[in-house]
């Protein structure tokens, strides 16, 4: 058996300067940490993009070698391709068709351009690094043409796929001039991966109506190959965050928080500034529980967490824009001198203090337009060892197919929202309890450990089916 190589656009470092020199950054994401169990062993590496431009030959040769060592390989992206492929057709194309914001969409031709060069870039960095044996894992969005580049250069190597966004409609897809090619390079894999059951009926959908591809239980028969098309929800490292909530560090950081912000009740949302995770719908929800029930003044506060992002981009910007009036708004009208009802904070968190949040804030308030999973939600769920809180979900986020017991929420219906905070507000402990209870046992059984398996283990009878069905 060989190698196994994953491929995502970003690696799980990230790449910044200090004093003009590169210094890495590990990232502590959900897909670094479960796919760290696969890329450890054996000769296993990652190839992708490390995040960031650099313009000098000599430095890109000294990145080169200190990532070989850690096990990577990098895809150095130019100005061009940034801005044309990330920014551009990554997120400026697919991200809004994909979570269904059809008048964001740019339909540029240069975009499509750089999403075919920069594919292929990646396409070559991994035909140096590849043995016919060896596994290609290829994740996400901006790398829906990688499998078939790989397929045409290596007919018999075992390539998957997987999408962490939201796969579109049909009626969505098809908008796309380039949804064919889109949907035969995804075709180019052996096993496709979504997190939902909707996700992939949309796939299938659109690769029978578009690419004539018929299937059948999941299975599409292409030429002479078998594709296997499945939900494989994704999980989080359980063990981590419900360890890390009751860690002396967390308990700590949580006395000094509490210390500063008395006996309120705290509702908690963490996000990537991004419009599909519905950041002013919530805060007008929040706003309109002050209107209604005057009573909680002084008595509720919303910690917000945005974690800045794609802040080049023009949607981005007016967004950002949109929620510091909003939190503006709302702060200048109800605070008192000793509580704020807004605590808003544009940047990223030490994973200590994000624990502490989970572990302290008595209500998760997760509500986006659109997600593809949504991790948020589960970590809160995991650092509940207390038993005591809620969690406030909208029905867009995949992550509500598994949490049935949160309370489940339209994100466009301000009205429901508003409500689902006054019920979670005044819900008995025992309540509390018994929907966390279960929702835990829930994303501890199916956790990030097992969701890498059960994929992989999944590739493995998708190949044997092929081999026996070239072989008839
Ligand atoms: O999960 C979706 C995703 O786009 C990942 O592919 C990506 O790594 C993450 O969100 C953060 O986005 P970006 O890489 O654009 O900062």
């Amino acid at each position: 058996m060989g190698k196994t190589i994953i491929v995502s656009n970003r690696l799980p470092i990230s790449l910044d300067y200090k004093d003009g020199k590169p210094d890495f950054k590990t990232s502590a994401g959900g897909l670094a940490t479960g796919l760290g169990s696969i890329f450890e062993e054996a000769d296993n590496i990652w190839i992708g993009w490390p995040g960031n431009y650099v313009e000098d030959p000599e430095q890109r040769a000294e990145i080169f070698l200190e990532l070989h060592e850690h096990k990577m390989a990098p895809v150095f992206l130019t100005q061009e391709d940034i801005e044309e492929f990330y920014e551009g057709f990554s997120n400026e194309t697919l991200w809004p068709a994909f979570h269904y914001f059809t008048q964001y969409i740019a339909y540029e031709r240069r975009f499509w351009e750089a999403y075919v060069r920069v594919n292929e870039k990646f396409c070559e960095a991994i035909l140096k690094k590849a043995d016919p044996d060896d596994t290609i894992w290829v994740h996400d969005y901006q790398l829906l043409l990688l499998p078939k580049m790989l397929r045409d250069k290596l007919p018999n190597a075992t390539i998957a796929f997987f999408q962490h966004i939201p796969f579109p409609s049909y009626e969505i897809i098809r908008m796309l001039p380039w949804r064919r090619p889109i949907l035969e390079g995804m075709c180019g894999a052996d096993l496709i991966g979504f997190h939902t059951y909707d996700d992939m009926r949309h796939f299938l959908s659109s690769v029978g109506r578009i690419l004539g591809l018929s299937n059948e239980s999941g299975y599409i028969q292409a030429e002479n190959r078998l594709i296997n098309v499945d939900a494989f929800p994704m999980g989080i490292d359980y063990t981590k965050y419900s360890e890390s909530a009751d860690s002396e560090t967390t308990m700590a950081v949580v006395e000094k928080f509490k210390k500063q912000l008395g006996s309120q009740k705290l509702l908690l949302s963490i996000d990537r500034l991004d419009y599909s995770k519905g950041i002013p719908q919530r805060l007008k929800a929040f706003d309109q529980l002050f209107k209604l029930y005057p009573e909680y003044k002084e008595k509720v506060s919303l910690i917000m967490v945005v974690v800045p992002s794609r802040d080049t981009v023009k949607e981005y910007r007016e967004l950002k824009e949109e929620i510091d009036t909003l939190v503006g708004r709302i702060n200048s009208a109800y605070s008192t001198l000793n509580w704020v009802p807004v605590h808003y904070f544009y940047r990223a968190f030490p994973f200590e203090e994000l624990s502490a949040f989970y572990k302290m804030s008595n209500i998760g308030l997760v509500t986006p337009l659109r997600d593809g999973m949504n991790l948020v939600c589960k970590e809160f769920v995991a650092s509940k060892t207390d038993q005591q809180g809620v969690l406030i979900l909208s029905e867009m986020a995949g992550a509500s197919k598994e949490l049935q017991d949160a309370i489940l929420v339209n994100p466009n219906n301000m009205d429901k929202v508003t409500e689902a905070l006054h019920m979670a507000l005044n819900m008995s402990e025992e309540e509390q309890k018994t929907r966390l209870v279960s929702m835990q046992e829930t994303i501890k059984r199916y956790d990030i450990h097992k969701w890498v398996k059960v994929f992989m283990d999944r590739l493995k009878v998708v190949k044997d089916k092929q081999e026996e069905f070239q072989s008839k």
